[in-house]
Formats: C-alpha cells, structure tokens, sequence
C-alpha cells in the first residue's frame, strides 16, 4: 500500500555515447539504449550535448525528439549556440546546467543568483516555444527562490555532494536533510522537484523516498549496470527500488 505518489526514472544515455565516441564508432547507438528503456521503466530520457561534443552528438538529439515517446529532457549549458540548437529541435524539457570545458562531469549547481538576468531572458525564450525549462541546482534556498523569480519551472537538486559522502555517516545525514528540506521550499514555492547525478543502486532510496521529489535523473549507474545485466534489466532494476522506496 502507498500514500505517496510514484516517482519517475529519467534515464541518462550519456554514457552510451561516450562508449561509442571512445572509437568513432556508429554503436553502441545511445538512441537504440533510450527506446529500450522507454519499455522497461524509463519514464523520460534524458541527454546532455556538451559544448566539447564529447559523447552525445547533435544528431542523436534530433532521432531522440522524433523517437521518444515519453518526454525528452535536454542538458545543455546557457550559451547561444545551445538555446539556439534547442529552439530548433524543442525537446520537452530544457535542463540548463553550468559546464566548464575540463570537467569530468557536471561539477556544481548553476549559480543563479549570479546570472538572474540573462537567465530570465533563456528561460523566457524557451518558454515562448512550449519547452518546460529546469535548473540544475545545489540544494540551497537561495539558489531556489532566483530560480523561481527568473521562471524555471523545475530545479533539479544536485545530489552529487550526497552520493560522495558514506553511507551510514553524519555527513551522509546532513547532505540527505538539506535535499529534504530543499525539496519542500521548492515545491511549497509551486516548482517541480526532480534530482540527480552520482545516484546509484544502493544510494537511491532515501532520494526516491522525498515526497516532494517527482523525477530522478541517474544516468552512470544504470549504463554501468547494463554492462553487466543487459540495458532493460539494469533500467527495470532500478525503477523497481525507486517505486520501493515509495511504497509501491
Ligand atoms: N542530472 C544532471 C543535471 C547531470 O548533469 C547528470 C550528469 O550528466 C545527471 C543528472 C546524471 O548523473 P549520473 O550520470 O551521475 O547518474
């Protein structure tokens, strides 16, 4: 029995790219991995086209909006070139994430507060053309209260500090409470709640158990567990312990 409402798995296909560009090669095809997990769990797909092109490529995005059948949710970093790249394909969702070139991944939360104006101006931009537009941020009020005052419809709470800290520790609590009480300003303030980055099989439960927290976004786990189980077993896996944790 459950009181709680589900919770949705968007599946990140990076890492299927990034297997592929490590030869050039035209496979493993991260648009083929997208639809398999659409059937087993995935409740959107999400891809990150990073300025360098280091794994996802511009094509893949243009197959994945005609393809998809749940929702696309677009990373992408607050230049020109991406919002313009986005105003072309109108993905459903516009996840906008700071990006610096050396980094192995997304490092920290956009700094919102800093960039309010010309964030205002993307949001708006994207938002004329239907696209649902999201804030990668750190689980800080600040950051929350900007991002609803420059017109993000979604924050998506970095849960990198978290999944880095051990489990079982006081600094594995205290990261846990602060995404807890993030997650509740920033739904009281009417925003959608969604979280990622470093979620795992065994880290996920106490995110997925956030009552205000509508999507997960966990992309290196599920592609490094598909190495192992098959793409559509590691996708189904962890959706099972995300409705879990639920009470599904
Ligand atoms: N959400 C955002 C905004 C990200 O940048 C990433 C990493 O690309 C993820 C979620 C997924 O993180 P991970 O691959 O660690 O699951």
């Amino acid at each position: 029995m459950s009181n709680s409402l589900p919770i949705f798995l968007g599946v990140n296909v990076d890492h299927v790219a990034t297997v592929r560009q490590a030869r050039q090669a035209i496979y493993p095809d991260p648009v083929h991995c997208a639809l398999i997990a659409e059937d087993h769990g995935a409740d959107g797909i999400t891809v990150h086209l990073r300025e360098d092109k280091r794994h996802i490529q511009p094509r893949d995005v243009i197959l994945l909006k005609q393809l998809v059948k749940t929702h696309l949710n677009f990373e992408m970093a607050a230049t020109d070139e991406m919002v313009n790249f986005a105003l072309e394909v109108l993905p459903d969702y516009c996840c906008i994430v700071p990006e610096k070139r050396n980094e192995v991944t997304t490092e920290g939360g956009l700094a919102v507060i800093e960039n309010k104006e010309y964030l205002k101006k993307i949001t708006a931009k994207l938002k004329e053309r239907h696209i649902k537009v999201s804030y990668f941020i750190d689980a800080d009020e600040r950051q929350i209260l900007a991002s609803k005052e420059a017109g993000a419809t979604i924050v998506e709470l970095h849960t990198g500090p978290y999944a880095h800290t051990a489990k079982d520790t006081p600094e594995r609590h205290a990261k846990l409470k602060q995404l807890q009480d993030a997650a509740a300003f920033a739904y009281s303030l009417g925003l959608q709640v969604n979280a990622g980055h470093g979620l795992h099989y065994h880290n996920v439960w106490d995110i997925a158990k956030i009552p205000e927290m509508t999507e997960l976004n966990i992309g290196h786990a599920i592609v490094g567990h598909a190495l192992v189980v098959g793409f559509a077993e590691a996708v189904a896996q962890m959706k099972k312990i995300m409705l879990q944790a639920r009470g599904f």
